[in-house]
């Protein structure tokens, strides 16, 4: 399949009528898979009412059809068409977050979606992303769009048009480049369909921020026991992960050189994800700084980019820096340690 490649710029085009984003547009009508920037990481979307386009979906990605789909709007209204009742919780969040990178699962009318969109559960996750690109391309569709991250299953999301490419050239029809995501994690999804709002995914709005607006909210407990079954189904994947392995290194960044050394002396090539604070430290094959430490949004913003990166240099190894577990650091560390299969050393 040739796949399409329009570039959009949002400070420069007029993107109500842009061409790109007409063509872009008329393909998801035609239940065909477009690729589209977010501001958390680039989306491969199709139509959720059409079972061929999520088919599609899925089929491009080689993604399992037992992990649903997040519905993507450019307007409030649009739920009404899906979605019968709105608790409290669910509407405050809205009125605060959206659009941005919170996801909010609600239960669902039957029928109204492909049942593949929502893998057969009875709700939906649905989002309104911040982006101008997305937004208006929303708009020109008037269709819900369900969109998982435009990765090859079991990869790291994409947040740069060329990444998609990389994973799904002539395997779609095409893709919308808009720059650079942003965020760089994925949303937080939140399911709301409980007393207490419950996160299922940590992601770009952090608890805190959530707690602020709708007072207590829980984590799946899941996300911190292995133990668990996750809520999200998606949660239970080996997920995000480079093809070389990679470690997390409880320890110092003394400990870390030492790990290094000692696997460059058996002859393997050595990576280390760092952060600008301690990049120079580093005596190793290859070094991925991600943003200050002391900022983690500018970590989260590039920790998919670095994932990616540790392949092309052709790393055989990759030891990381762990975060904190404050703010989007529950996010970062959330998936570095699936990327890392919850291999965690002390160093
Ligand atoms: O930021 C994002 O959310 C990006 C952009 C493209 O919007 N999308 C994204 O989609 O990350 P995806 O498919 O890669 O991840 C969706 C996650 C999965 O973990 C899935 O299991 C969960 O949301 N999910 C979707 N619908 C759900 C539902 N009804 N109940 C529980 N979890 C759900
Ligand atoms: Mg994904």
């Amino acid at each position: 399949m040739n796949t399409n490649y329009w570039v959009v710029d949002k400070i420069v085009d007029t993107l109500e009528n842009s061409p790109q984003l007409k063509q872009a547009a008329e393909l998801l009508e035609q239940n065909e898979v477009v690729a589209f920037p977010t501001e958390t990481v680039y989306g491969l979307g199709g139509n959720a009412k059409s079972d061929l386009a999520v088919e599609k979906i899925f089929a491009a990605k080689g993604r399992p059809s037992d992990n649903p789909l997040i519905v993507h709007i450019a307007r409030k209204e649009q739920l009404n068409d899906f979605v019968d009742v709105i608790p409290d919780s669910a509407k405050k969040l809205m009125a605060h977050f959206w659009p941005g990178p919170l996801t909010i699962i609600l239960s669902y009318k039957e029928g109204t979606l492909s049942s593949k969109t929502t893998a057969g559960l009875s709700t939906v996750g649905i989002r309104m992303p911040d982006h101008q690109v997305a937004l208006a391309l929303l708009e020109q569709v008037d269709l819900p769009i369900a969109a998982p991250s435009a990765n090859r299953s079991g990869k790291p999301s994409p947040t740069m048009a060329q990444h998609v490419k990389e994973d799904l050239d002539g395997r779609i029809a095409g893709i919308v480049d808009g720059g650079p995501t942003g965020v760089g994690v994925e949303s937080t999804v939140v399911d709301c369909t409980t007393e207490i709002p419950v996160i299922l995914r940590p992601g770009g709005v952090t608890k805190e921020q959530l707690e602020d607006v709708v007072g207590e909210v829980l984590y799946d407990p899941a996300l911190t026991d292995v133990k668990e079954t996750p809520k999200s189904p998606g949660m239970k994947y080996r997920h995000y992960a480079p093809d070389a392995p990679l470690y997390l290194v409880d320890g110092s960044k003394e400990g870390i050189q030492v790990l290094i050394d000692g696997s460059r002396r058996e002859g393997l090539k050595v990576g280390v994800l760092t952060t600008e604070e301690n990049q120079s430290f580093y005596d190793a094959d290859y070094i991925f700084t991600c943003g200050k430490r002391e900022h983690l949004e500018t970590v989260a913003s590039s920790i998919y980019e670095a994932l990616r990166s540790f392949d092309k240099a052709g790393m055989d190894l990759i030891y990381s820096e762990m975060f904190p577990n404050v703010g989007v650091g529950n996010a970062i560390m959330n998936r570095l340690l699936k990327a890392a299969g919850q291999k965690v050393i002390k160093g």
